[in-house]
């Protein structure tokens, strides 16, 4: 590893974005530290973005609905001296849902996978930060989000609360660690053409009798830039909110969503 690599902690490394996010950050020298709940497809992922000269990465298998699983991965990041200089924090994906009065143990489950595991996880992550506004050296992390933490939607019962929740928190820590130089802003993402995206327009598309390329028109006629977004895009946008790009920016909440949101 290159002594001057910065090293990010990817959550949701495996994913249809994660894997995006990345591979681009890879490319770009950074050193990743990977982390999801599937050992094999964490592996995998690690030995792929491999490339001779640039810095090596690892991976910590962590479940976010577990408290023990985050003690376990704080432990692992803590004993064996990590200095974090970026955290991409990406809770786990919610399920939509139509039903505004969800449960009390829905409810609690998913508080627990969605908001407070990967808040006990990020709190173990800043922990490791070493930044020194002094030197110019700041730690950025980025919450990645989506676009009901603007605005409720119909069928996303439980992301719009949840996603408030981590706009909120995203200021709160952004107040209390500027001094610091630990950044934190929020990526809200609209529809993104993931392979499990992809395959549930595919189904739409199936239900309704018509093609991918008919259906995929007709959900975006709302979207101004007539497009989802593409893994690729959304992995941009996050090296570039890690980059110096946000050196005097925190506690914003970056739109990603071909202009879909109208509110101001
Ligand atoms: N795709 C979209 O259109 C879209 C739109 C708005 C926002 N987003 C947000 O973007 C982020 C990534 O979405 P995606 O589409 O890439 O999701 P995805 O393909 O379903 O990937 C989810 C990732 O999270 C990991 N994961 C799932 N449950 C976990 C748990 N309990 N503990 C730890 N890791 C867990 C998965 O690996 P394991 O299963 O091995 O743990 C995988 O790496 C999510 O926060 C999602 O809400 C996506």
């Amino acid at each position: 590893m290159s002594e001057t690599s910065k090293v990010v902690l990817v959550t949701g490394a495996t994913g249809g974005i994660g894997s995006a996010v990345c591979l681009r950050l890879a490319n770009s020298g950074y050193s990743l530290i990977l982390a999801a709940r599937d050992i094999s497809k964490l592996q995998a992922a690690c030995a792929a973005l491999d490339r001779p000269g640039l810095p090596s990465h690892r991976w910590i298998s962590v479940d976010m609905s577990s408290d023990a699983s985050i003690a376990s991965f704080s432990h692992e990041l803590a004993t064996d001296g990590t200095v974090l200089d970026g955290v991409v924090l990406m809770p786990p994906q919610m399920r939509p849902t139509g039903d505004c009065q969800p449960p009390a143990d829905m409810w609690r489950q998913l508080f627990q996978s969605n908001f407070i595991g990967p808040l006990e996880l990020l709190k173990s992550a800043i922990s490791t930060m070493r930044p020194d506004p002094s030197q110019g050296r700041g730690a950025k992390i980025v919450i990645i989000s989506a676009i009901t933490s603007v605005q409720a939607l119909g069928n996303y019962a439980t992301s719009n609360v949840l996603r408030c929740a981590w706009l909120a928190q995203a200021k709160t820590l952004a107040f209390a660690m500027g001094e610091r130089g630990i950044h934190v802003n929020t990526l809200s993402l609209g529809g993104t053409l993931t392979p499990d995206y992809v395959a549930s327009i595919d189904l739409r598309a199936t239900k309704a009798g018509v093609t991918f390329s008919e259906r995929l028109a007709e959900e975006t006629l709302n979207i101004p830039l007539r497009k989802y977004g593409r893994p690729e895009e959304v992995a941009l946008a996050v090296e570039v909110l890690l980059s110096p790009f946000s050196d005097h920016m925190t506690g914003v909440n970056l739109l990603h969503d071909g202009g879909f949101t109208r509110a101001y």
